[in-house]
């Protein structure tokens, strides 16, 4: 996808942060969108700041298997097309794996994981026909490292990050006309800690201001990077400076990358 004028974009989790950039920049270089979260208020901001492009807003829950493939024939026949599926929704949870509960673990999964694999199995074969597709999903750093009191976020991230790039060698192989990437932001200024869930041992204001203190690329910055990304038909698009450099040790260092992170966690997160 070289232009992204009157493409048919759809975005999950438009309501807030990442979701709310990518929406306004995918607007600002003429694509048409289907915009989507669970909140309508979010939503409508989002569309406020989509300055007067062609968006029309779901509510949609990702972790719904069937309202997501209702929602792909409905965008569907609401713009005829679609081209591109940027598969964002997402949850966190901090928790150790001796404490998290059945429940929270479920709740990550559902939205991070099973929300993406869903998104992108409804949408396909709509990408196939509109002949120009891109699958972007996103997952994270911590879809490269493992990180303590993340094993349910690690989980579903590592998942996203196997899935869609097998997705992406498929694609190929079949010479099917859709590209796909995988998006590894690294801490980005959202809404993200304000709303995750905390095991019952956690400091839930000291991770949030923690989280503030690291989280260094804004939303919009963020947008800016994952759609360049898209544009050059990356298959792994990195999201700010700690993204590059946590990429870097994974590489150089193989699984000896994990002492660093402990020295890091109980400095910071072990509080
Ligand atoms: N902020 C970061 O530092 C960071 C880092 C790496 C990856 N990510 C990923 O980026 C994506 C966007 O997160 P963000 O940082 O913009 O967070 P955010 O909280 O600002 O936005 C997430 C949006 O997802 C929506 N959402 C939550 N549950 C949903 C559901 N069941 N169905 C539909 N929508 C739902 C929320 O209402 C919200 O609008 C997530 O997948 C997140 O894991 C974020």
């Amino acid at each position: 996808m070289k232009d992204l004028n009157n493409k048919v974009a759809v975005v999950t989790g438009a309501g807030s942060g990442i979701g709310r950039a990518l929406a306004s920049v995918l607007a600002a270089r003429g694509c048409r969108l289907a915009i989507s979260d669970v909140n309508e208020a979010g939503l409508a901001e989002t569309v406020a700041a989509c300055g007067g492009a062609e968006v029309r807003s779901y509510v949609l829950d990702v972790s719904d298997r069937d309202a997501i493939y209702a929602h792909a024939e409905q965008v569907r026949a609401d713009f005829g097309q679609v081209n591109l599926v940027i598969n964002n929704a997402g949850v966190a949870l901090s928790a150790t794996v001796r404490e998290m509960t059945d429940d929270d673990f479920k709740w990550v999964m559902d939205i991070d994981f099973w929300g993406v694999a869903h998104g992108t199995r409804a949408f396909l074969p709509h990408l196939i026909a509109s002949g120009d597709g891109h699958v972007v999903n996103i997952s994270s750093v911590f879809g490269l490292i493992g990180v303590p009191k993340q094993s349910a976020y690690n989980a579903a991230k590592f998942a996203v990050r196997g899935f869609t790039e097998s997705l992406r060698q498929e694609m190929k192989l079949e010479n099917q006309p859709v590209q796909v990437s995988c998006v590894h932001p690294g801490g980005i200024r959202t809404n993200i800690a304000n709303s995750a869930r905390m095991g019952k041992s956690e400091n839930g204001e000291a991770q949030r201001k923690g989280f503030d203190k690291i989280a260094m690329t804004t939303p919009n910055k963020a947008a800016e990077i994952i759609v360049r990304g898209i544009l050059k038909n990356e298959s792994r698009i990195l999201v700010g400076p700690d993204a590059w450099g946590i990429d870097a040790i994974n590489r150089l260092l193989g699984s000896a990358y994990q002492p660093l992170v402990e020295r890091f966690s109980r400095k910071n997160l072990y509080v």
